[in-house]
């Protein structure tokens, strides 16, 4: 009989194989990692430990039993991130390409078991054929299993994942039911039938980057909320993202250190346009709030009329929702509610007190827009505040009328603190139109029609194009000047920061999804 630590060491070399050399070049070939190699990138040096390295399938058919590798297409452990414990699973797409089998699933199951169970982030890097197609039924229950986990995990420890490669079939509801999805430009894609397949049932032509590759859901569909050059990128990203959000549904986001000092913001003072219909760009004004370089942002390239992403205050997280006057002039349309919506829950689900900076000209009008559905994607944003407990602080630099106004986060919807700039108009619509409305009949009946337009739309203006009427309903809290933004909410997010609110008992709310 062989030496036993012998034979273990030989297994232990025979587990990091992989699908072995051969296709090991042909993955490098594509410009991807391996799925060793990107726990070594994801992870702090030295802390991975591996769970389940001589795990083999049980397929008897169609001759997989003399093709046992261990590990079978999958990696799967718990490491630290900044020193802080993340469960992760990595398929080895060397390995029957990455597809998933009862005893692969098994492995990325019994992971997810333990963050749930011990309260930690789980991470998927995805890199995979789908169902093993040998296994039949039993892979298809696999999948089953994560999405259930993927499920039950939602809002009690964050789940991360990344498409590295192919993503196809129901393969990707999984990603789809986790919190936030990174594509890799050019080598990744998802999608629920192939280019194949769509030739067939639909007759179009398009090619896999097309249908599904990164730009396409960082732009168009929004199914991934970040999109990268490569998969060092990628996983550099993941670990920064990591350190904006806590462990789990029960704990408080990670503390920066940070040296108080003049917190003025000169930049900000002359930041708003004469012209209030002239755009300027939101981001330059989360850049002089949030603490240097902290912000980092979600969904850059989809509804780029609302910005959303993290950002530090004096160390402390916090999520920023704001309309993006630079883009359709900040206007809610359906992709936006949507982007905003699903921000907001995750924040609140993991106590990221929320930051919203308002400039908004209203809801996006248009057949379009009624057809798919304003109505239910705007309830969307306006059930997602109301429910939210976290801290929630608005400033309204400019625009906010009519339904956006009580969208945005309001007094009304349980904001705890609402700044405006001295440049907001707080009204039911902008005063041109108003006046068009309620003073039609003076108009029509003017000598001179335009002038006695100009004249009423004055008046309404002087009367709601400012922000005293609603501070004078204590509706805003405090009309502040625009330099005065980032320490007005350093204290502000500093009072609220033990903030203890509860929505009544119910099993769950009826969210318009
Ligand atoms: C078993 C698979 C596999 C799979 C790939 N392989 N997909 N083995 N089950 N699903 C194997 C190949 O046989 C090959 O083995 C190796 O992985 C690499 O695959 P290649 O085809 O050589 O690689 P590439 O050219 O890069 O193409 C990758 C691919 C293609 C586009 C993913 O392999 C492919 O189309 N695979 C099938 C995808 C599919 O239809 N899956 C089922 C989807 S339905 P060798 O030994 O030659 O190296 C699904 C349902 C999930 O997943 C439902 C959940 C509810």
């Amino acid at each position: 009989m062989s030496d036993p630590r012998e034979k273990l060491a030989q297994k232990r070399v025979d587990a990091l194989q992989g699908g072995g050399p051969k296709r090991v070049e042909a993955q490098h070939a594509k410009g991807k990692l391996t799925a060793r190699e990107r726990i070594d990138l994801l992870l702090d040096e030295g802390s991975f430990q591996e769970i389940g390295n001589m795990v083999v399938h049980r397929s008897h058919d169609f001759g997989m039993e003399k093709q046992r590798l261990l590990g079978d297409g999958v990696v799967t452990g718990y490491g630290k991130i900044h020193g802080r414990l993340v469960y992760v699973f990595s398929q080895d797409f060397t390995v029957f390409g990455g597809s998933l089998s009862e005893t692969h699933a098994e492995k990325i199951c019994k992971i997810m078991d333990l963050a749930l169970e011990n309260g930690a982030p789980v991470i998927g890097l995805n890199d995979s054929g789908g169902a093993r197609i040998q296994e039949g039924v039993v892979s298809l229950g696999g999948y089953a299993d994560i999405f259930y986990r993927n499920t039950r995990s939602s809002g009690v420890v964050p789940q991360i994942s990344a498409i590295l490669g192919p993503c196809a079939g129901g393969a990707v509801y999984s990603p789809a039911l986790t919190d936030f999805i990174f594509m890799v430009e050019k080598t990744s894609y998802m999608f629920v039938t192939g280019p194949n397949v769509v030739k067939t049932v639909t007759n179009e032509d398009v090619s896999a980057e097309d249908l599904g590759g990164a730009s396409v859901h960082g732009s168009k569909s929004g199914v991934a909320h970040f999109t990268v050059p490569n998969e060092v990128v990628c996983l550099t990203q993941i670990r920064d993202l990591m350190q904006y959000v806590p462990q789990n549904c029960e704990e408080k986001t990670p503390l920066f250190s940070y040296q108080r000092q003049s917190e003025v913001r000169e930049k900000l003072k002359n930041i708003i346009p004469e012209n209030p219909n002239q755009p300027y760009d939101i981001k330059e004004v989360i850049e002089e709030i949030v603490d240097a370089d902290s912000f980092m942002e979600v969904h850059k390239d989809f509804a780029e009329n609302i910005v959303v992403g993290f950002g530090r205050l004096a160390g402390r997280s916090i999520g920023i929702v704001a309309n993006q006057p630079s883009h359709l002039a900040g206007v809610l349309d359906v992709h936006s509610s949507q982007k905003g919506a699903r921000f907001v829950r995750f924040c609140d689900a993991f106590n990221i007190p929320l930051l919203v900076l308002e400039d908004v000209p209203g809801f996006l009008p248009g057949t379009d827009q009624e057809w798919n559905a304003i109505i239910t994607n705007g309830a969307k944003l306006l059930y997602a505040f109301s429910e939210a407990t976290v801290p929630r602080i608005t400033v309204i630099t400019r625009k906010a009328y009519g339904g956006a106004y009580d969208v945005m986060n309001s007094k009304h919807i349980g904001a705890d603190m609402n700044f405006a700039w001295p440049t907001a108009e707080i009204a039911v619509m902008g005063a041109k139109g108003a006046a068009e409305i309620i003073f039609k009949k003076e108009i029509d009946s003017a000598e001179d029609r335009d002038l006695a337009w100009k004249e009423k739309e004055k008046e309404y203006s002087d009367i709601f194009a400012n922000p005293y009427r609603a501070a004078e309903r204590g509706f805003v809290d405090e009309v502040i000047y625009p330099e005065e933004t980032r320490e007005k909410l350093i204290r502000a997010f500093e009072m609220l920061q033990n903030k203890v609110a509860n929505n009544p008992r119910k099993k769950h709310g009826n969210m318009p999804l």
